[in-house]
């Protein structure tokens, strides 16, 4: 089989809790989606892009060029209006080196300690790019964004990252107590997907 004929897309993260709301968002769509941790070993490429969109272009780029496959990659983050808009392209780097995600979302918390209610608004932010290898300068790229605020104590399980203290404009429970469809609905990366779905699903049916 010619590897155009197969045209599978390579999912371009290692994060796990977004490889899951990818396969969940992309179930309708009529290919198979690879996880790179299916995939052998590949060295990250360094994330130094100025915007979520540069960054998932950076991505979606390297991995595609790697493995000679489409690769979709997305770069999201959270947008504190009270930080100056940290962390930002840093959410998954925020602190530094060697803190989990619960050490982060509590790095936050404290960097807010003195913020009143009002004034945590944030929002999340998500880039999704996908590159076709036989022609990366034109790729498809959508955003997606969700308004919220930040809360004082964590709540919830669900999700990953900064969602037991992000609750969405509207909303009184935080994305971490929703279920995986209730976060889909509303979230960056459900918005961001669902605009770029159909010209994903045309690009795998049409290689
Ligand atoms: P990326 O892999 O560089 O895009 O890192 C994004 C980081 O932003 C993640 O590691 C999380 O800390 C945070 N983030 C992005 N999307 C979400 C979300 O849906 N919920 C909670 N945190 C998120």
């Amino acid at each position: 089989m010619d590897e155009r004929d197969s045209c599978r897309v390579l999912i371009a993260t290692q994060n796990t809790g977004k490889v899951r709301e990818f396969r969940r968002l992309l179930s309708g769509i009529p290919t198979e989606f690879v996880g790179l941790g299916e995939l052998e070993k590949v060295e990250a490429p360094e994330e130094d892009g100025a915007t979520f969109l540069e960054n998932a272009v950076i991505k979606a780029r390297y991995y595609s060029r790697h493995f000679g496959e489409f690769a979709l990659a997305d770069d999201s983050g959270l947008v504190v209006d009270a930080l100056d808009g940290a962390p930002g392209v840093r959410s998954a780097r925020y602190g530094g080196d060697g803190l989990t995600d619960l050490d982060r979302l509590h790095l936050l918390l404290e960097n807010l300690r003195d913020v009143p209610a009002d004034e945590r608004t944030a929002r999340f932010e998500c880039a999704v790019v996908v590159i076709d290898p036989a022609d990366d300068k034109d790729f498809l790229h959508s955003l997606g964004t969700v308004e919220g605020r930040i809360i004082f104590e964590p709540r919830g399980v669900n999700g990953f990252g900064y969602d037991p203290i992000f609750v969405p404009l509207g909303e009184t429970r935080t994305t971490a107590e929703m279920s995986a469809d209730e976060k889909d609905a509303l979230s960056h990366r459900g918005r961001a997907i669902r605009a770029i779905a159909p010209a994903l699903s045309n690009l795998v049916s049409n290689p």
